[in-house]
Order: structure tokens, then sequence, then C-alpha cells
């Protein structure tokens, strides 16, 4: 496996690939892996012939700057489990390396983008578009893995991809998460032992709620949800929407969507987690 920092010789390894015609897997991440990052890695490693790994916490997609400087840096640790799970080239930049310039693009991402964590975070998507789109361009995957667990994410990276025209499969993948059902996150280490036990409730409360959906409306299923979560001590729910899993607009009957999905975002006392469940899906 090989690590490099700068864009030359990202470049220089990769004109070979290509000319060698071979297939370009890529994951982006922020590093700080864990088994739900690794599940992409194998999954790329699997279907393609090169696996590239970015490694970049990005400036641009922090809207809380508190929260980009206690971002935690393991690349050492990183690297081990990449080179286990068969990537072939990690890509660790620095922030000159990758913003030169200040990025001062503004992308009109549409319907997408402003609701949920679009309409929370605001300057959120549009530094993920940013970096990913410098990222597709240097790396020039064939096949681009993303994790549901982001699930809002996942339909902007597609939004961006088409708009700039890029020649790349979006493959979405599924969330991994801890036998307890808590979606993996580099987030969760930060729950105190008493929130982290708490935390499974947020997944169980989501799965209970698919059965509601057979008797129940929309709203009541919403309802249900966010009153349980509110109910246990810390936890507070931020939104709870039921979405178009491809448009991201909330539906308002069963039968307006074929591909329902629920996302959820939850306080858990400080630590802001994120999950979803789909409910019906073609
Ligand atoms: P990061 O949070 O490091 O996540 C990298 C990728 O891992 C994302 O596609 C994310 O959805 C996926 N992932 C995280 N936890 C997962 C889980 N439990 N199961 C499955 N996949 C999971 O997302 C980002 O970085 C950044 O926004 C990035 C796309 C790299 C742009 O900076």
């Amino acid at each position: 496996m090989r690590i490099v920092e700068n864009r030359k010789e990202l470049h220089a390894y990769l004109a070979q690939a290509r000319a060698d015609k071979k297939q370009i897997g890529f994951v982006p991440t922020m590093g700080a892996l864990h088994k739900g990052h690794v599940s992409l890695v194998t999954r790329s490693a699997t279907e393609n012939d090169e696996c590239v790994v970015s490694v970049f916490v990005n400036p641009t997609q922090f809207n809380d700057k508190n929260d980009l400087s206690s971002y935690p840096r393991t690349l050492e640790q990183d690297c081990a489990l990449l080179e286990a799970a068969g990537c072939t080239l990690v890509f660790a930049p620095s922030e000159e390396e990758m913003y030169p310039e200040v990025d001062t693009r503004v992308f009109d991402l549409g319907p997408v983008a402003q609701v949920m964590e679009g309409a929370r975070r605001p300057g959120h998507f549009n530094g993920v578009a940013q970096v990913v789109s410098k990222l597709f361009e240097l790396v020039t995957p064939t096949n681009a893995y993303f994790g549901e667990k982001d699930f809002q994410q996942v339909a902007i990276i597609r939004e961006m991809t088409k708009q700039l025209k890029f020649d790349v499969n979006i493959i979405s993948c599924a969330i991994v998460r801890e036998t307890d059902g808590l979606a993996l996150s580099s987030r969760n280490t930060r729950l105190t032992a008493e929130q982290r036990h708490k935390a499974p409730v947020i997944a169980a409360t989501l799965n209970e709620s698919l059965q509601l959906k057979e008797t129940k409306s929309v709203q009541e299923v919403i309802d249900f949800v966010i009153s349980t979560l509110n109910n246990v001590d810390e936890m507070e729910v931020e939104y709870y929407e039921i979405v178009d899993g491809i448009s991201m607009q909330p539906i308002k009957a069963w039968s307006d969507s074929t591909y329902c999905v629920g996302c959820i975002t939850v306080y858990c006392g400080k630590v802001r987690l994120i999950d979803n469940i789909t409910y019906t899906r073609d």
C-alpha cells in the first residue's frame, strides 16, 4: 500500500493505473476509521483493480469550528486498517495541498440540499460538494463508495456528480452497526458510558416503527419515534422525517413513494447522532 500526500505523486501513480486500463475504486473519508469505513474499503477493493482511500478532515464542511479542531486524527492507525482491508493507495493531503486557494464555489444542489441536514447545517453540504468534486477530479474513479449512514450525503453526491458530469458510478453501502444496533460513528467515542448504554434505543425505536407502518399514518409513525426517544433521559430529537429516498422530500402518505426512508438526528447529551431506516423499497 502506498501513502501519498501530494497531488503530483497521486497523479503519477494513477496515470500508470489508467494506462494499464485498471478500474479505480475510491472511498473518501475523514479518517478516525472504524468498521463502517472499512466495509466500504473492503467492497471497493473487491470490485476494482485499485482501491484509493482519501483521509482528509475537510475544513469547509464544518460549520462548528470546535468540531473541526476536536476531530480525531489517527492516520497511523487508519493506515494499518486500510492496508488490512485491501487499500492500494492512501491519499492524505494537507489543507494547503487540497485548498491552495480558497474554494469560493457555491453549489446549487437544489431540493435535496434544502431539507434535514441541509437546513440545519448551513454550508455543510456545499463543503462536502467542494471537497468530493476536487477529489473526483484528482482520482478519476470508476466507482466511488459512500455509506448510507449519511443518507442525505449520498443524494448530494449524486446531484453534484450529475451537475459536473463526472463519469463515475456512485455506490451506496449499507450501515454497519454495533451488535446492539448503534450505527458506527467516530462520534460514539464521545458518549459517556451511560449515554453509550442508552444510545441503542435510537435504532431499536426505528426498528419498532417498521411494524407500525402497517396500521399507522406517516405522521403517527413520526410522532411515535419522536415521543419515544424524547422520553429517554438525555435524548432529544432534532428532527425525524420520512422522505422519498431519492428526492429527500418529506412524504405525507406511504403511497407517495416506493422508497420511503426515515432519517433522524438525535442529541444524546451533547453528541449529535444520526441514523436512518428504510420502510419500503421497490
Ligand atoms: P466520514 O464521516 O469519514 O465518512 C466516510 C464514509 O464512511 C462516508 O461515506 C460515510 O457515510 C461512511 N460511513 C460512516 N459510518 C458508517 C457506518 N456506520 N456504516 C457504513 N458507512 C459508514 O462522510 C464523510 O467522511 C465526509 O463527508 C466525506 C464524504 C469524506 C467528504 O469530506
